[in-house]
């Protein structure tokens, strides 16, 4: 417990304790206790204000608002540091000069620069509850404030490297195992424990200057690094601040202290300026402003207290196909219980068997032990008793994507379900008003957009009617969050806002095909700008007869100016499942999904080409990507303007998280608009190919 004779006092500083001799410096700068430069000069004049105070023995520093801190401003790194300007790196000095012992009492989260004050510190305490990482690299960052030196000669230079190349948090204990932090105790003794131990027999403890002054094993170093290096993707494919970060690690091996900082700083800046940090810092910050709806498109004069989300304690999914078995086991691994409902005993059995094989997997994995695994799967009930779904609080409707089947089963659910509940369809195109209006509560009706596989997939677009209310809005951003979901709101368009761009990429790049470009070539140029696979490869995967159904769904404006889909679906090739689509695919070459080039589909094109009066031309690599990037940013531009997207950032999450649209490259809409990026649009491209005379 904090003695009571403490006080707060500006900037977190407590006054200090005459009988123990220790200041407690607090973190403090809501929401996150962030570092940012003007937190930094605060922090640095009390560290140094304890310093000189000859009263005080010991410092101790802590944080406020549930948490240590967050690390580093990010914000700040837009703008470049004026001379005067104090930073984490100075607080951090100004430790390591001090003459006073200083103690690390850590609840909450310790990240990134926060981390790295700890590690200056003499001495770490943590509670049960502390999570500590090093996420930089998320960030196309590496630690730049002295932990590619410091934990290395920690905790040794593999460990160190792990820890920080993968930048996910550890807990408390696993930091202890590794020797990041000294010791575990109660949250309610931290703060004790920390004074006492500055102050106490341990005092002095100089572990700074051990760490400073220890060499690594140079031997160990190179084969280390090399190895590394090996790990982590090339530059040009993301991995960039990888690189530099294990080029770091590699001075903390060779140099000393002082010269391996330096070296680290250098770095840093480095990526502080490279553009896939800043589009990774851009994405960052978009996935924070997804859930921040502007007031004005609520629908009805709703007051702020109705926006208030509303408890989700029991979900229910119509549906028990891959889809509905998919979104249970989302709910169940949230620790939501969930009713899903089926009347057909076969899909039931199978969905079973899925969930229960999910749930070993992740046994087997080492990821849930065997009775989390039990748990879960009992939180998933089976049945064909729709009025078991009385009591859920959101049911999410997983059946055949046909309107009239799914406006049957909305008019069913709306009868059934209590009526605060909120109704949910996982279509991918349907539109969500027609299922609104099959019901009395249209305030409720919303669509969730899960991708496959519903359980693997971090994307939720959330898609509101004209009547959804801004509660079930706000109460389906809460759910995305407990699903561990990036939710991004949509309006009601065909598509929504993922499926309507990937339309025209994929149109893109058949007119492409249509020119004489082969798809392993279109595949290739994609892949090689950072997607895991090009839009042909993805189309197979889909299946090509799902694209021709979407194809006519949309209507004559959507229709090609060739027949190639069509007729490849006319030859059963309908993709991966039925061993060819645009590739073929054999069982003996990955596994079966290793698209593999095909003549007879790239003769189709020519012919299909020919017939319809369209010019063969060259396209470089640069325009393949060129007219494939430009044909969704134009859609994502019209999305924007007719407000179905909200903002730039949504768009790029969708794709980065939704479409495996390269992180490093920020999304479509980010890298259409930064600097040297110029993007014609797709549409005058084709027209440019068009006037080229026709062969034939
Ligand atoms: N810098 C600036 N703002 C930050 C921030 C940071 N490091 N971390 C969080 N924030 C802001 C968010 O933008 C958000 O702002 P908003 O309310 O205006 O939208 C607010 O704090 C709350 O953040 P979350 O919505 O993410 O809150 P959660 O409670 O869900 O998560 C968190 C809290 C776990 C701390 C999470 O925000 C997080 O992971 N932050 C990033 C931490 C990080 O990357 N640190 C490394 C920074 S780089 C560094 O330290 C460099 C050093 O090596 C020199």
């Amino acid at each position: 417990m904090i003695p009571s004779s403490f006080e707060s006092a500006p900037f977190g500083r407590s006054a200090q304790d005459d009988r123990e001799h220790v200041c407690i410096i607090t973190l403090d700068n809501p929401p996150v206790n962030a570092l940012s430069f003007v937190y930094c000069a605060k922090l640095l004049a009390e560290i140094e204000a304890a310093e000189v105070d000859e009263s005080v023995s010991a410092v101790v520093i802590t944080g406020a608002n549930g948490l240590f801190t967050a690390g580093a401003d990010v914000n700040d790194f837009n703008s470049e540091p004026l001379p005067e300007t104090k930073t984490v790196r100075d607080v951090i000095a100004a430790i390591e000069r001090a003459r006073k012992t200083v103690v690390a009492a850590i609840d909450g989260n310790a990240l990134g620069g926060g981390v790295e004050l700890a590690l200056a510190c003499d001495y770490r305490i943590a509670t049960p509850n502390a999570k500590l990482g090093l996420p930089e690299i998320r960030l196309g960052l590496l630690p730049g404030a002295g932990g590619t030196q410091r934990l290395p000669r920690l905790i040794g230079a593999r460990p160190a490297l792990e820890f920080m190349l993968k930048g996910s948090s550890i807990s408390a204990e696993r930091a202890l195992e590794l020797g990041i932090i000294d010791e575990i105790t109660p949250a309610a003794e931290l703060i004790e424990r920390a004074m006492t131990t500055a102050n106490g027999p341990k005092r002095r403890l100089s572990e700074r200057n051990a760490i400073i002054a220890k060499e690594l094993p140079a031997q160990a170093g190179p084969f280390v690094v090399a190895q590394a290096h090996k790990m982590v993707p090339a530059e040009a494919k993301g991995g960039l601040a990888a690189h530099k970060l294990i080029d770091a690690v590699q001075a903390s091996v060779e140099l000393p202290f002082n010269f391996g900082l330096a070296r680290e700083a250098r770095l840093f800046d480095e990526l502080v300026r490279s553009k896939p940090s800043q589009a990774l810092r851009h994405l960052f910050f978009a996935e924070r402003e997804l859930s921040k709806i502007p007031p004005s498109l609520s629908s009805r004069a709703e007051s702020r207290d109705a926006a208030e989300p509303l408890p989700i304690e029991l979900a229910g999914v119509v549906g028990a196909g891959t889809m509905g078995s998919g979104i249970a086991i989302t709910f169940a691994q949230a620790g939501i219980p969930v009713v899903v409902v089926d009347n057909n005993d076969e899909a039931v059995d199978k969905a079973r068997q899925t969930v229960m094989g999910m749930f070993m997997y992740q046994v087997q994995k080492g990821k849930l032990t065997q009775e989390e695994a039990w748990k879960r799967g009992q939180s998933i009930r089976f049945t064909d008793d729709w009025s078991e779904l009385a009591e859920a609080d959101v049911i999410v409707e997983a059946v055949f994507e046909n309107l009239d089947v799914k406006r049957e089963v909305f008019r069913k659910l709306d009868a059934i379900a209590k009526p605060q509940a909120l109704l949910a369809t996982n279509t991918s195109t349907l539109d969500i008003d027609a299922l609104a209006q099959a019901t009395k509560r249209p305030d409720k009706v919303l669509g969730l957009h899960f991708f496959v596989p519903a359980n693997i997939m971090p994307l939720l677009e959330i898609v509101r009617g004209r009547e959804t209310s801004a509660q079930t809005i706000a109460t389906a951003f809460n759910l995305a969050k407990k699903l561990r979901k990036k939710g991004v709101l949509s309006g009601n368009a065909f598509g929504f806002i993922g499926n309507r761009m990937i339309f025209d990429y994929v149109r893109e790049a058949n007119a492409l095909a249509e020119e004489g470009v082969t798809p392993a070539r279109i595949d290739a140029a994609m892949r090689e700008f950072g997607f895991p696979m090009g839009p042909f490869a993805m189309s197979d995967l889909s299946g090509l007869d799902i694209g021709l159904a979407v194809q006519k769904a949309r209507g004559p404006e959507a229709n090609g100016r060739t027949n190639v889909l069509e007729r490849l679906v006319g030859m059963k090739r309908l993709g991966q499942k039925t061993m060819a689509g645009f590739f073929k695919y054999d069982k003996s070459v990955g596994k079966g999904r290793e698209p593999i080039a095909d003549p007879v589909v790239e003769q189709l094109f020519a012919e299909e080409a020919r017939n319809a009066g369209i010019a063969p031309r060259e396209a470089s690599d640069d325009e393949i990507r060129e007219r494939l990037l430009s044909a969704l940013v134009d859609r994502g531009q019209k999305l924007l303007e007719e407000g179905i997207a909200l903002r730039p950032g949504d768009i790029d999450i969708v794709y980065v998280y939704g479409y495996g649209f390269p992180p490093h490259h920020g999304g479509p809409m980010w890298y259409a608009s930064t600097p040297g990026v110029i993007l014609r649009s797709a549409r005058s491209a084709r027209l440019e190919g068009q006037k080229v005379p026709t062969h034939a």
